[in-house]
């Protein structure tokens, strides 16, 4: 086959390059921008698909942390171009404030960061309305307030799918300010109703400024995407949150209000489906959460306390401590069905080298019923009492382990336990904050 100018057609010829998406498979905070970051190398593009300012990537390089909430964890890597698709929502001046700190700290961003015209963009009057609705449901105390970052996250893809939101797009025509007026003037009357004060009127002009250092910055990430595909390029897409936190699969109503699963990617960026080589899906050795909602490994005594300490179960978006419990084999099973991994990422393997033993949920329990993928209910959920099975830990140190045979064999066994339960292989081991400490298994 031949295009127009009569060449052969990059899409039938030549070496076409592979798209790998990178998910959570649990509640979010898997380790995704430990493990994009040592991807990353090997990609031309790193490109976010969802979520938006909610997340929080942490990445080590250099002796130093950097944790990312807009920008793609590829940032790290000089040769690499970081893209935020149509799927995610932009929080604009957060994200100048990220890009410039950055750049203060010596990474080069200009020229490698673009945006999507088509992303919705976030605004203050956007926050200011999750926060008051949270407020509201706190008060009301009946199980509706969802724990939510506070960045607005809920109320912008609310008006991206009732067709009022503003894209990067709409901001740079000239009647952009107006557009900004009208999402700000709706949002006040909603404020009014939840017994909030109105969000500040300064925020048009604000968005203007903001604007213009916008133009510099948007690309067409689908068609950045597709040319390097064509050239026979890598691509990582980046998920934010987990399986367990999206809108369709998650446990929902506790839920973030993004597609996060694999299925979101392609379409969060602007390729095909069928662009999609690999997914690999990031699971912690153990499980956590922030924000309410059913966890049901979730440890009830002190040993909440003591996995947090071991494992620096802290937000890194909020601060808040997140909620620990054992592995949830039906959650990772499930996270394995509905993203269709391919292969598995454990990270967080070393906070568990101090334990007698370690535990996987196998299935749960729910009356008299024994289910062994995730119920559709929170209620279901909250009733959910797992079927654990007990395995000997290994205490020692797996830190500078970077081979599978430096692991302890209880260590090996665990994992291939895990592997087991969830279905799919584990291709990477992290057992450690730093990008050296990694095990890589194909
Ligand atoms: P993300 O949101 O999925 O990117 O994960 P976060 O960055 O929110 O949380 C993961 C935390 O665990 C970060 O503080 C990472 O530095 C840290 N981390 C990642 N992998 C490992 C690991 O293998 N071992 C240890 N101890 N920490 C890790
Ligand atoms: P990363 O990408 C962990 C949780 C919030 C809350 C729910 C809805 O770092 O894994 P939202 O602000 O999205 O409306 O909150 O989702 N949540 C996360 N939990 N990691 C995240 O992102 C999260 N982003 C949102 O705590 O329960
Ligand atoms: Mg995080």
């Amino acid at each position: 086959m031949t295009d127009r100018a009569g060449s052969p057609s990059p899409k039938t010829s030549g070496r076409r390059g592979s798209c790998t998406v990178v998910v959570g498979c649990q509640w979010g905070d898997e380790g995704k921008g430990k493990i994009v970051d040592v991807l990353a190398p090997e990609a031309k593009i790193v490109a976010r698909y969802q979520g938006g300012a909610n997340a929080g990537h942490t990445v080590h390089a250099g002796g130093m942390e950097f944790v990312l909430h807009q920008i793609p964890s590829g940032v790290l890597h000089p040769g690499v171009r970081c893209l935020l698709g149509n799927g995610v929502v932009l929080d604009a001046r957060q994200f100048f404030a990220e890009y410039d700190e950055l750049a203060a700290r010596g990474v080069q961003v200009a020229g490698r960061v673009g945006v999507s015209a088509r992303a919705h963009v976030v605004f203050r009057h956007h926050r200011a309305l999750d926060r008051a609705t949270e407020e509201v449901a706190g008060r009301a105390a009946d199980g509706s307030e969802i724990g939510t970052t506070g960045r607005g996250i809920g109320p912008a893809y609310e008006d991206k799918t009732s067709r009022r939101g503003v894209r990067v797009a709409d901001l740079l025509e000239p009647d952009g300010k107006e557009a900004v007026r009208r999402s700000l003037h709706r949002a006040n009357s909603r404020l009014g109703e939840l017994g909030a004060a109105p969000a500040a009127g300064c925020e048009p002009d604000e968005t203007l400024e903001l604007a213009e250092r916008l133009r510099g910055v948007v690309a067409d990430v689908g068609q950045e995407i597709d040319d390097a595909l064509a050239g026979g390029e890598s691509v990582l897409l980046e998920g934010a949150q987990g399986t367990a936190l999206d809108v369709d699969h998650g446990t929902y109503p506790y839920v973030t209000s993004s597609t996060t699963t694999a299925g979101g990617a392609a379409a969060g960026v602007g390729i095909g489906p069928t662009e999609i080589g690999a997914v690999t899906g990031v699971a912690k050795a153990y499980a956590t959460r922030v924000g309410n909602g059913p966890l049901p490994t979730e440890f009830t005594d002190a040993m909440e306390v003591r996995m947090r300490s071991l494992g620096s179960e802290f937000g890194a978006t909020t601060g808040r401590p997140r909620r620990c419990g054992w592995f949830d084999g039906v959650v990772a099973a499930y996270a394995c069905r509905v993203n269709g991994l391919t292969g598995i990422a454990v990270t967080k393997l070393d906070v568990l080298d101090t334990l007698p033993e370690v535990k996987i949920a196998t299935a749960y329990r729910i009356g008299t019923h024994v289910h062994r993928t995730l119920p559709a209910t929170a209620r279901a959920l909250a009733e959910a009492r797992p079927v654990y099975e007990t395995l000997p830990g290994w205490q020692s140190p797996t830190g500078a382990a970077r081979r599978w045979r430096d692991l302890p064999s209880r260590a090996q066994a665990y994992l291939e336990r895990v592997q087991e339960v969830a279905g799919a292989p584990i291709v990477m081991v992290s057992v450690g904050t730093r990008r050296s400490q990694v095990i890589r298994l194909a």
